[in-house]
């Protein structure tokens, strides 16, 4: 009798939990933000530091509402289930915008667009054609692993837990070539001086922030904090400091 009451408290508490609105937010004073913390140069925990072009934005946004920020890292796949679990307030992850996404949260206006790019080294197929019969390393739960499987006679897919194991997985030769993002690809070309080309940009992207499904009062200042370091310089500042250019939308 005991335990089944408990249990059922259990799942009241479960099921009453909701997303914390933005007037609740705004009293503690504290937003929650998750990220995954190994995806450079946009989201990187060195040492103890999380660092990268979208937690420099994220800390941005928050300055400009006025809040402090609590950090969550958590692996890729597991980011947006722990939004909808209510673990935290919104996630910035270089989350694409796809239609299978957009069914379980809502994403923000976006606040990078890019691609995923194919490299491999010299020699190494540099075109979708190319990928015909070749073994590709993609991060897990990514639209790289969703557009490689569409690519025409495409041969074995490896997928990793995290985007620079699937890059190790390419430097060592177990794989002919590594999808990933444009940017993620041209630094790891760079470092890698001369090993590594880049090849094809195999699809587009639109990257956002995500809140969860109809948390419309936090995705609204999230909005308009993004739009103000559009505009004010702030953006522009971040984004040179990481990439040499601004890459927002256009
Ligand atoms: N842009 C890709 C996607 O939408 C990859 C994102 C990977 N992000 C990360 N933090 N590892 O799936």
């Amino acid at each position: 009798m005991k335990k089944a009451f408990l249990a059922l408290t259990a799942l009241a508490l479960l099921t009453t939990a909701q997303a914390r609105t933005w007037d609740t937010i705004k009293q503690s004073g504290t937003i929650k933000i998750a990220t995954e913390g190994a995806f450079p140069p946009f989201n990187i925990l060195e040492g103890k530091k999380l660092t990268g072009f979208e937690v420099e934005l994220a800390e941005a946004l928050a300055r400009e509402l006025g809040l402090k920020v609590e950090w969550t890292t958590q692996p890729f796949d597991n980011l947006l289930i722990g939004l909808n679990q209510d673990r935290y307030d919104f996630v910035i992850a270089s989350h694409g915008i796809t239609p299978q996404r957009a069914k379980a949260v809502d994403f923000a206006r976006p606040h990078y667009c890019t691609g995923g790019a194919i490299v491999a080294k010299p020699g190494g197929p540099m075109t979708a054609a190319d990928l015909a019969g070749k073994t590709v390393a993609v991060q897990v739960g990514t639209t790289y692993l969703e557009n490689v499987r569409k690519v025409a006679g495409v041969g074995d897919i490896k997928t990793f837990p995290k985007d620079t194991d699937a890059q190790a997985a390419l430097m060592s030769g177990r794989v002919d070539a590594w999808v990933g993002d444009k940017f993620t690809g041209i630094d790891l070309v760079k470092a890698q001086k001369g090993k590594l080309k880049q090849g094809a940009l195999l699809f587009k992207e639109s990257i956002a922030m995500a809140v969860k499904k109809g948390n419309n009062s936090l995705l609204k200042e999230l909005n308009s904090a993004l739009d103000k370091s559009l505009n004010n310089g702030t953006y522009a500042k971040i984004s040179g400091q990481y990439f040499g250019q601004d890459i927002r939308c256009r």
